[in-house]
């Protein structure tokens, strides 16, 4: 039998970490037969629901899990992790500044780069999920220099699988047969759903789709704007969705994309595209052996130039933003 594998998941007392852990001990991350030990952190006000939680875990006897630890404490929680999913964050509550909503994530994802860069398993793979994500990956990524920059991701696979979904809509054709879009940039609304190089069933999907006008506008914002669609209709944000895209995200990085298929990470930049080096941006990648690599020479229509640029632009003064909290 494989040795457990321990998967961390912070933030776990609330919604994500709700739909997320039960997957995660299903085996639907790693697989049907890796064992897994969980570790969940959350901070003191949220004790007594994390060990709500844990009480749950226990109670549906999951065969493949090996344990649980739910702690308030970053080092504990951090200890021998293999995969660490970063659920755990300070939302934006209304009337409050940018500024300030970043001030309390850059701090948060400071000191837990900290933990995990000292106690977590060596080739340790990191998901921030939290928002804003690209930004708090990066802030990660700088605190924690002797974690490999190719081990620290953020979760754009949830707007990979909206778009998946809108074309298997619009086509009536089953989502498994969509293939090959891509989502480019931030985590949010200037984020670019991009179908150029988009297949069904080997079909290029403008081809499929003749509404060049749907493609162009309709499409590209109900991706950009269906996380408040969902606040919208639920009163709460995505959470199965976005716990079921983070299993997604984890699974093709360790176990590899099928041949011919990309899927979309948010990744450390190393210039690909002429998007800035140093932003981590969300790019088309295929990973094998537990590698990403970005999927290369594609060619960029001007239109989609315009939207690439426009949202590295947004993650630029993310970056800047962030910094400036640090001083
Ligand atoms: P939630 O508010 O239900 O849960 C967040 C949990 O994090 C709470 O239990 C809170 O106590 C905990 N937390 C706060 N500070 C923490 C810290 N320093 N350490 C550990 N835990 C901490 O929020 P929900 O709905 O689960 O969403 C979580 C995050 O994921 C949000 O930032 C949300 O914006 C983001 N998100 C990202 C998506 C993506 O595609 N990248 C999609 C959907 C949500």
């Amino acid at each position: 039998a494989k040795d457990p594998v321990r998967v961390l998941v912070t933030g776990a007392a609330g919604q994500i970490g709700y739909a997320l852990v039960p997957m995660i001990a299903r085996g639907i991350m790693l697989g049907a037969d890796q064992p897994v030990i969980l570790h969940m952190l959350d901070i003191p006000p949220a004790a007594e629901a994390l060990n709500g939680v844990k009480m749950e875990l226990v109670d549906a006897a999951f065969p493949l899990l090996k344990g649980v630890v739910a702690t308030t404490d970053a080092v504990e929680a951090c200890t021998g992790v293999n995969v660490a999913v970063m659920v755990g964050g300070f939302p934006r509550k209304e009337g409050m500044e940018r500024k300030d909503v970043m001030s309390k994530n850059v701090s948060i994802y400071k000191s837990q780069a900290s933990a995990l860069e000292k106690h977590a398993a060596a080739n340790c793979k990191v998901l921030v999920v939290a928002n804003p994500a690209n930004t708090n990956a990066l802030i990660l990524k700088e605190f924690a220099p002797s974690i490999p920059e190719k081990n620290i991701t953020c979760l754009t696979r949830l707007d990979h699988n909206r778009a998946l979904g809108q074309i298997s809509e619009k086509l009536g054709v089953q989502v498994s047969d969509v293939k090959n879009v891509i989502i480019w940039g931030n985590h949010s609304s200037t984020q670019y759903p991009d179908v150029t190089h988009a297949t069904v069933g080997g079909k290029p999907v403008p081809e499929l789709i003749k509404d060049d006008e749907w493609l162009k506008s309709g499409f590209i914002s109900t991706v950009q704007q269906r996380g408040a669609a969902i606040i919208k209709a639920r009163k709460l944000s995505s959470a199965l969705s976005a716990a079921s895209s983070a299993c997604d995200h984890i699974r093709d990085w360790v176990c590899g994309t099928p041949e011919g298929t990309w899927v979309s990470m948010g990744v450390y930049s190393d210039g690909s595209y002429n998007v800035p080096a140093g932003l981590i941006y969300s790019f088309p990648v295929t990973c094998r052996n537990g590698e990403w690599t970005i999927v290369q020479d594609l060619s960029i229509d001007e239109f989609s130039r315009k939207k690439l640029d426009l949202t590295a632009e947004e993650l630029s003064e993310e970056k800047a933003l962030a910094y400036s909290c640090l001083s």
